[in-house]
This record gives structure tokens, sequence and C-alpha cells, in this order.
């Protein structure tokens, strides 16, 4: 029986996030257009080297639903605007107040608070005017990809698990409040991200529903890792500041469970992405290599 050919997870990730760089850079406007400041100050967030992580989760949700490239990747530009932005100003002083961001210089450390405040506003007005582009399919209006962008930015998902990460620093948290933050603050755009590609796509009800859990899951398992990082890495190694969830007193997974038990349930949430992956029988070995792969990640 004729075996298929090994999945080559580095060159996945090599090709398509050199495709979605190409295709944000031209989504974008130039660094020369004026206010010269606002331009070059999105694109210093937007390209200081991120891992990519959302934007190829739309692309491998779509192809895993045999959708297209090019009908994906608006929206996956979109979800990565979002994500830059959000990173902008969780850096900014009045909230985590951090220095360095994806192996650089905050955004407000080089252009000053309020570049940086406007820089992360017009990245997510950006994501929207991109998202756009995206067209609507027979399952999925136009109006649903926006509302399920919309959704997922808003307050009642990313921005209400800002405020409650915000308002839970020094207090004492439960577990589950704490399943309400990471829900909230991260799960939601990964979430979205996948679900995303698969709507890009025209997937069935039933695909979706699999994404749905798909993205939830991952996205559950990747601020747990994020939380375990921030204690067992160094600041060159993540590319932002170490130790800062400590300093700060935030509510983590290895602060409120420890970092052995944390570890074991990024381990069970990640295994709860693969089986929510039954449904596509083996056509979804992209996402799968992902998951795998953000479990093991150091960065
Ligand atoms: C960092 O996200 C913020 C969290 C939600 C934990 P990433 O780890 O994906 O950051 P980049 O995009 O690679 O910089
Ligand atoms: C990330 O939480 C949440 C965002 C929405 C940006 P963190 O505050 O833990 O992210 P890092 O560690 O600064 O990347
Ligand atoms: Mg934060
Ligand atoms: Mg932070
Ligand atoms: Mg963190």
């Amino acid at each position: 029986m004729p075996t298929s050919p090994a999945f080559d997870f580095e060159e996945y990730i090599r090709k398509h996030a050199l495709e979605i760089n190409q295709a944000l850079g031209e989504y974008l406007p130039s660094p020369r257009t004026k206010p010269v400041s606002i331009h070059q100050a999105m694109r210093y967030s937007l390209f200081a080297g991120g891992k990519r992580v959302r934007p190829i989760l739309t692309l491998a949700a779509a192809e895993a639903c045999n959708g297209s490239r090019a009908n994906a990747m608006p929206l996956a530009c979109a979800m990565e605007c979002i994500h830059t932005y959000s990173l902008i100003h969780d850096d900014l002083p009045s909230m985590d107040d951090d220095d360095f961001r994806r192996g650089q210089p905050t955004s407000h450390k080089v252009f000053g608070e309020g570049i940086a405040i406007l820089a992360g506003d017009a990245l997510l007005t950006q994501a929207i005017e991109i998202a756009t582009h995206a067209k609507g399919r027979s399952r999925y209006s136009h109006v649903d990809l926006i509302r399920e962008i919309t959704n997922a930015a808003g307050s009642l998902n990313l921005i209400a698990g800002q405020v409650a990460d915000l308002e839970a620093a020094g207090k004492k948290v439960t577990l589950s409040q704490l399943r309400y933050i990471h829900k909230r603050k991260t799960s939601a755009l990964l979430m979205c991200s996948v679900r995303l590609g698969g709507m890009s796509a025209n997937c069935t009800t039933n695909q979706l529903k699999a994404l749905t859990s798909f993205g939830n899951h991952v996205g559950l398992a990747f601020q747990v890792i994020d939380d375990i990082l921030d204690v067992t890495r160094n600041t060159e190694q993540l590319g932002k500041t170490a130790g800062k969830d400590e300093k700060a007193s935030k509510a983590t997974y290895p602060a409120i469970v420890g970092l052995k038990k944390s570890r074991a349930i990024a381990d069970q949430l990640t295994d709860k992405s693969f089986a929510a992956l039954k449904p596509f029988r083996g056509r979804a070995k992209a996402l799968e290599a992902i998951a795998r792969s953000l479990l093991k990640r150091e960065s």
C-alpha cells in the first residue's frame, strides 16, 4: 500500500508564515504613508517576529475543510493584527508594564505611550478592514465572518479576559476564575482563528463544531504554557521579560497549582484538542502537528 509522505512541520510553518508576512505587508499602509509615525509603529510591532500561531491556525483549518488559501488569508491576517494590537496594549505601563516584546523594546518604549495606544487602535481597525476582503460563503455570510471577529475581540471575550486579569492581580483567585480569564483573554482569539478558517471554507456544521472544540482546547493550553514559560525560561529565550507574572502577583496556573500540575493540565487540554479532530479522519494533520508543537514550544 502506498504510504502518504511524512508531514514536514518545520517546512509547513516556514512556508505559511512567509505567505502571511507577505500578505500583511501588502494589506498595511506603507511606512511612508502619512502620518508616518503611526504606520511605522503599526509595522514595528507587527513585523517584530511573532510566531504567527493564530493566522497559521486559520490557514490550517481552512485546508482541513478543503478551502482556498485566498479566502482564508484576509481572515488570517486580521487575526494577527488583532493579536498584535492586544500585545501592544497588554504591555503598556498601565497594564502589564513590559519593556520587551518579540525580542525588541515595546512599542511605548520606542514611540511613546500616545503613539503606542494609537498603533493598537489602528491595528484593531485595520483588522476589520482586512477581514472585509474575505468573501462570504453559502453557510456563512460576510456579516457572520465580521461578527465572529468582533465577538472574540470585544468586551465579552478578549477585553473581558484582560479586565479580569488586571482585577485579579494580587488577589486570591480560584481555578474556576483563572479558567474564566484564560478562556477570554487568550482562547477566544485562538478559537476564533480556527473557526474562521473553517467558515472561509464553507465548512459543515459538524466540522465547525469540531474546530470550535479544537480551538478552545488549544487556546486554553496555550495560556497555561505561556504561564509556565514565564517561570521556566529567561527573557532572551522568550523575547519578552521572564518572571513578570510572579513580580506582578498575577493569577497564573503555576501560582495556583504549581508547575507539575500546570504541565499535566496543558497535556490534558492538548489531548482534548486531538480528540476534537477525530471527525476529520486524518485530514487535519497540520492542526494536530500545530497543537503538538505548541505544547512543546520554548518561547
Ligand atoms: C503571547 O502570544 C500572548 C498570549 C496570548 C500568551 P504569542 O506567544 O502567540 O506571541 P507572539 O505572537 O509569538 O509574539
Ligand atoms: C496575554 O496574557 C493576553 C493578551 C491578550 C495579550 P499575558 O499578559 O500573559 O501575555 P504576555 O505574557 O505578556 O505575552
Ligand atoms: Mg497580560
Ligand atoms: Mg503581559
Ligand atoms: Mg504571559
